[in-house]
């Protein structure tokens, strides 16, 4: 528990709590959250969702920071130095593969961000403007060049603030930028609801319809939860590492879920409520942000306005949350490889290069190739959410509750004592990790395999 002088590190809480927020809010807040809960039940998807994030996801954020903060390194590393084992190891390596699939096609969709910011600022999508949103979509990521250069942008853009370091890059960035987030996202969602006709849109959201829920349902919120609070990735874990030793790991962890829950919310009333007023189908699924919201804002008053604020949001989602992915491989590949931070990054650039722009072409000439049905582009998406991640935070709880032992917890979320913390917290989160969240993971995993 020495980080404090020796690694790279943030500051204190406020740049921890908002790295950490950074990360969780994203394209999975603003662009995943809303068309789940349009394809999957509207608020009966919420209210599950809900639960898994606090009841079963908080608790495997805890031991993620746990193993970050107590084995002092990038995933890999702190999985070794807890247990001396390679094969423990081996969960940080899968982690960090974890981290790569997901932003090869993150990295894609932040690009989109990036041209959706651009036509906006052009205001393609002022109030009245004629528009066929769908086909403009369809012909940008079928397309090769345009994505793929929007996609270098992006990728170029993250990995400049990895090369500036945790504290100069990665945490100065969230702090300037998730203030601004929040701004931004409360703005468009008063918009939204003050719209004609928006009533709908709320009721869509917050009234619960239990017919539609299954396995499937439930496994995508599960998946859903992982995904928004980053986790099943190693990027707590590596966040962890780089937390002042004497920080609350625990008050953080509810600090950031819960900011992460209020802004999928927040960003659910934004998008909802606007397409509802206009009578636009809600389930379009993956295309909502790109293809109906346009729609929707040549439809509105002052729509170019909220068109900027609103892909001005989602781009800031996007990046910090590319940030922290990028971190975790930078990070492993310093540490596992002995490597300069300026290499890493540019090994971990490449890498993702390589790959988003199979990810990229795969919306278009290379859509042909699939795999169990999807495109590279969804079966990245899958895997790495609804697979991997599952998977992670199964070791990760097995290891912490199983292997790390309650007494080395307790210690570590109390501070060794310096943590205002109470140990019964700490005990009652170390048996939900214990039991819990291995059984009900293992369960909801299972359900889907023998349906
Ligand atoms: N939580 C991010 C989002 O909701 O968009 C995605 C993400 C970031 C997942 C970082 C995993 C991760 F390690």
């Amino acid at each position: 528990m020495s980080r404090d002088n020796k690694r790279d590190g943030f500051s204190g809480s406020f740049g921890m709590i908002a790295a950490t927020i950074g990360s969780a809010v994203g394209l999975g807040n603003l662009w995943r959250f809303p068309y789940l809960v349009g394809q999957n039940g509207g608020a009966a998807f919420i209210l599950i969702y809900l639960f898994f994030s606090i009841v079963i996801c908080t608790p495997i954020m805890v031991a993620e920071l746990v193993i970050g903060r107590r084995g002092q390194g990038a995933p890999a590393i702190s999985f070794f130095n807890l247990s001396g084992s390679r094969k423990w190891a081996s969960v940080g390596i899968l982690a960090m593969f974890t981290c790569i699939l997901i932003l090869s096609f993150y990295g894609v969709v932040g690009g989109w961000t990036i041209k959706y910011l651009v036509n906006s600022v052009c205001l393609q999508y002022r109030e009245g403007a004629v528009l066929d949103s769908a086909s403009a979509f369809g012909q940008f990521v079928s397309g090769s060049g345009g994505p793929i250069v929007h996609f270098l942008i992006f990728t170029a853009l993250t990995g400049a603030v990895i090369l500036a370091g945790v504290t100069k890059g990665i945490e100065r960035t969230s702090k300037f930028m998730m203030p601004v987030l929040f701004v931004l996202v409360v703005l468009v969602a008063v918009r939204s609801i003050t719209l004609p006709g928006s009533a709908e849109g709320l009721k869509y959201l917050f009234k619960p319809d239990f017919s539609q829920i299954d396995s499937n349902v439930v496994l995508a919120a599960l998946g859903q939860a992982f995904f928004s609070l980053s986790l099943g990735a190693g990027m707590q874990i590596t966040y962890g590492s780089y937390t002042r030793s004497d920080d609350n790991i625990i008050q953080n962890a509810f600090i950031s879920s819960f900011s992460d829950t209020l802004f999928a919310i927040l960003a659910g009333c934004a998008i909802m409520p606007a397409v509802f007023a206009f009578g636009i189908n809600p389930g379009e699924g993956a295309g909502l942000a790109f293809v109906t919201l346009p729609q929707v804002f040549v439809q509105m008053p002052m729509g170019g306005l909220f068109a900027i604020l609103f892909f001005a949001t989602l781009f800031l989602a996007a990046i910090t949350s590319a940030i922290s992915l990028f971190e975790v491989v930078t990070a492993s590949m310093m540490e596992i490889w002995k490597m300069t931070r300026r290499k890493a990054a540019l090994l971990t650039g490449s890498i993702i290069v390589a790959l988003g722009c199979v990810c990229s072409l795969s919306q278009g000439v290379l859509s042909g190739f699939t795999v169990f049905g999807k495109n590279v582009f969804d079966l990245f998406d899958y895997v790495s959410s609804n697979v991997l991640m599952l998977l992670t935070s199964l070791l990760v709880v097995l290891f912490v509750g199983w292997r790390l032992k309650k007494e080395a917890f307790l210690d570590e979320v109390t501070a060794g004592g310096r943590a205002r913390m109470p140990r019964s917290v700490g005990a009652v989160l170390f048996y939900i990790i214990k039991y819990a969240a291995p059984l009900v993971i293992f369960a909801i995993v299972l359900s889907v395999i023998i349906k």
